[in-house]
């Protein structure tokens, strides 16, 4: 499948790892400093009590435009983070879109930003 990862911290990347292993195309949205690590060195994890590092190549974006299709996103950052990615989401085409965080209000979310259109 044709994947991206919103959103490369801890729990990203590792997803980014896991998808990239299980075979399939993954593309991780990252910023700044995260994104040049990522395009320089590929995807490096260390896995601390298997006492291995791995790397992994992931195609890196740092913005997601409304033509982009993924078959799937995972959105994957703290709660507080969400708000301002729900309508660069909302703008873009693909159909499949998980939400993945502690406290994520899907439909505390979904009611506040129809309130602002
Ligand atoms: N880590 C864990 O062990 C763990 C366990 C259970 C649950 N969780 C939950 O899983 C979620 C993710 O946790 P995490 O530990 O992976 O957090 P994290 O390391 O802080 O990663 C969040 C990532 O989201 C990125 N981000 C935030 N806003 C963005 C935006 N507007 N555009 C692009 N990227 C953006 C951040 O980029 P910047 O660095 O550029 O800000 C950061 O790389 C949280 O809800 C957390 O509570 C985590």
């Amino acid at each position: 499948m044709r994947i991206l990862v919103y959103g490369a911290g801890v729990l990203g990347s590792y997803l980014a790892h896991v998808l990239v292993r299980g075979g399939n195309e993954v593309t991780v949205l990252a910023r700044g400093k995260r994104a040049v690590q990522l395009k320089t060195n590929g995807l490096v994890i260390r896995h601390y009590f298997q006492r291995r590092n791995t790397v992994d190549e992931v195609n890196v974006i740092q913005e997601l435009t409304t033509d982009d299709l993924y078959d799937l996103i995972f959105v994957v950052m703290k709660y507080n983070d969400f708000p301002s990615v729900l309508s660069i989401l909302a703008e873009n085409q693909s159909s499949n879109i998980v939400l993945v965080g502690n406290n994520a209000d899907a439909l505390g979310m979904r009611n506040e930003n129809s309130r602002k259109k």
